[in-house]
């Protein structure tokens, strides 16, 4: 799977790939990471990527010129390129875009800084836009790498134990059961006895408990999606 990051900033995202389970994964070249700066793209000759908004407020927008022309290339060099960009004025993404998009052969983020990007850009190339949250970052690049992250854990190979995926928080709607490691008693804090006593079926009950009233305290919408699905399959 290939990666560009469209980003004025690349050395905020290159960071994040040169260690741990996505460098390895970069190594054994299952992911390949590639960078555009737009200002390499721009006509202007300062090189200058935006300017005041149309119509008044505050801040700068980025301009469309340089955007238009790296993703005109972009798209003439893989036809596949599946272009997302990143602004809070977007639908949420979940767990299901990451197992969905984790199938594209190649992805491009688009990340906007200053007050975003000229909306003509969107309305061209973005085959989807997503928003990480209900908040306001200082730009894009961090929804980004958020964002390829959850798609790159759910590609083949990427994790070591694929077993790790299916049981985990979101892919029943519940969030995970707690973990705990080693030593079984730690500060004359204990592990749950039920986890110590062998017996799979009984820890399995106990874990969708547990699971079940984490989700009731922190997530009450998912309970009841996971209820309403459970009983849509009796
Ligand atoms: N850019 C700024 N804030 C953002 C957010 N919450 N999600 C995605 N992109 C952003």
């Amino acid at each position: 799977m290939k990666f560009t990051f469209v980003t004025l900033f690349s050395n905020l995202v290159e960071g994040y790939f040169q260690d741990s389970i996505l460098k390895r994964a970069i190594d054994k070249k299952i992911l390949n990471i590639e960078y555009i700066n737009p200002r390499d793209y721009s006509d202007n000759k300062h090189s200058k990527v935006d300017d005041t908004a149309v119509g008044g407020g505050a801040g700068m927008v980025m301009n469309p010129q340089p955007l238009f022309d790296c993703l005109d290339k972009l798209k003439k060099e893989d036809e596949e390129v599946h272009i997302v960009f990143l602004t809070p004025v977007a639908k949420p993404f979940v767990q299901n875009d990451a197992k969905r998009l984790s199938k594209k052969s190649h992805i491009a983020f688009v990340s906007g800084r200053y007050e975003g990007i000229d909306e003509r850009v969107v309305e061209k190339y973005a085959d989807e836009v997503f928003s990480i949250g209900d908040y306001i970052l200082t730009g894009g690049e961090l929804a980004s790498l958020v964002i390829c992250d959850a798609v790159s854990r759910n590609i083949e190979g990427v994790l070591g134990n694929s077993d790790s995926l299916s049981i985990e928080s979101f892919e029943t709607s519940l969030l995970e059961a707690p973990s705990f490691s080693k030593p079984k008693k730690y500060d004359a804090l204990s592990v749950p006895s039920e986890y110590l006593k062998g017996n799979h079926s009984r820890i399995r009950s106990l874990k969708l408990a547990l699971s079940e009233s984490k989700t009731k305290f922190f997530r009450p919408e998912q309970l009841l999606k996971y209820r309403t699905r459970k009983s849509y399959e009796k």
